[in-house]
């Protein structure tokens, strides 16, 4: 019998979870099974759990993704974080009408109420944390000031701040034995971070249920540094919050390049590969530092799909991930894997 080395799941079982996004489609390939078996404990459905493609219909549920992807954890032992109940994205049409105008307070408010109640009974055996709510920040709206970082979402015109209370109290009831977790991008520095202190210690403050931040970190190749880093789990932390880093990948491209042409870089150049690995080594090291640190999920599993091919620029080649396109570890996950 093939003896299985050691794998980042092992390595860091004292300090987190180690995760990633899937698909179906993902799941079903040979070698993405191989890498999920030695190295993750957790995984996030990336797209299959979320409101437009659970319920597509009012009260017509579409489970078939979601089960085959819960039904995998299950037969395998691994954990999963439920992604997400309320976003501004990927939500049915019907959610925000009613008799063909705008939905009301009552009935939205209801709606959710719904849609918690059912998807917590079928998945809460196996869904250890729910990202309740994705997203509710805006910082980078004109409208945006200290006392207004709202998104302004469909979720929030209608049901207003009292609508994000709401579920994670509904969720606590419905699962109670799940964390809770506010989760967002770019909060880990600048104005963001500063609005989600400002909220989630306001939420606190008024008794809502809500366990942990996640940091999503869809981060670049020469960002974060360490200070930025300890600074938001030092932060996040001093609320008594648990953390996890739900969406980890490292972009080859800075965001200024966004604009460039698609076939940019063909390969990714190597002084960027190297500083990428240097990134992921640092922040399993730093975050195995934090007892509040509870998770590390990448999007996706290797470099043969994410999400960022097609993200902020149609068809560029970005090489983000943990595992290059034939699922081979990458130099982080070989020096993290022997440093025990
Ligand atoms: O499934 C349809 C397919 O039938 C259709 O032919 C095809 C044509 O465009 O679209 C497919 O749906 C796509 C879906 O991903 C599944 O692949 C959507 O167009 C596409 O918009 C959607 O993108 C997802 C995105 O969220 C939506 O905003 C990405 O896969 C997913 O990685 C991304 O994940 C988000 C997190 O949930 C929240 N944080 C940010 C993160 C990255 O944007």
């Amino acid at each position: 019998m093939k003896v299985m080395e050691n794998g980042l799941k092992d390595i860091f079982k004292d300090s987190f979870l180690t995760g990633a996004a899937v698909s179906r489609a993902i799941l079903e390939q040979e070698a993405a099974d191989e890498t999920i078996t030695r190295h993750f404990s957790s995984l996030t459905a990336e797209n299959a759990m979320k409101f437009s493609l659970l319920q597509p219909q009012e009260n017509i549920f579409d489970w078939n993704e979601a089960d085959f992807i819960a039904n995998y954890a299950r037969r395998k032992n691994i954990k999963m974080r439920g992604h997400t109940i309320i976003w501004h994205n990927q939500t049915p049409e019907w959610l925000f009408l009613e008799g063909g105008n705008k939905v009301s307070k009552t009935t939205l408010f209801k709606r959710l109420e719904n849609h918690i109640d059912k998807v917590s009974a079928r998945y809460n055996d196996i869904v250890y944390a729910w990202d309740v709510l994705n997203e509710a920040i805006d910082t980078d709206s004109s409208d945006f000031c200290a006392d207004n970082y709202f998104r302004n979402s469909e979720w929030f015109k209608t049901g207003g701040r009292e609508i994000f209370e709401f579920a994670f109290k509904c969720m606590r009831e419905a699962s109670p034995k799940a964390k809770l977790f506010y989760n967002d991008y770019n909060n880990e520095s600048g104005a963001k971070l500063d609005s989600t202190l400002r909220f989630l210690s306001s939420m606190l403050d008024a008794g809502v249920p809500i366990d942990g931040v996640g940091i999503q970190g869809h981060w670049y190749y020469n960002f974060p540094d360490e200070k930025t880093l300890r600074h938001a789990i030092e932060s996040y932390s001093a609320l008594g919050l648990e953390i996890e880093f739900t969406e980890v990948d490292i972009s080859a491209y800075r965001w200024d390049e966004a604009k460039e042409s698609a076939d940019f870089f063909p390969a990714m150049p190597n002084e960027r590969f190297l500083e990428q690995q240097q990134r992921f080594i640092e922040i399993f090291k730093i975050a195995s530092e934090y007892k509040s640190v509870k998770n590390i999920t990448t999007w996706g599993i290797a470099d043969n799909y994410t999400w960022l091919g097609n993200f902020p620029v149609k068809n560029r080649k970005n090489w983000p991930l943990l595992f290059d396109e034939q699922y081979r570890e990458k130099p982080a996950v070989t020096e993290l894997c022997a440093s025990l």
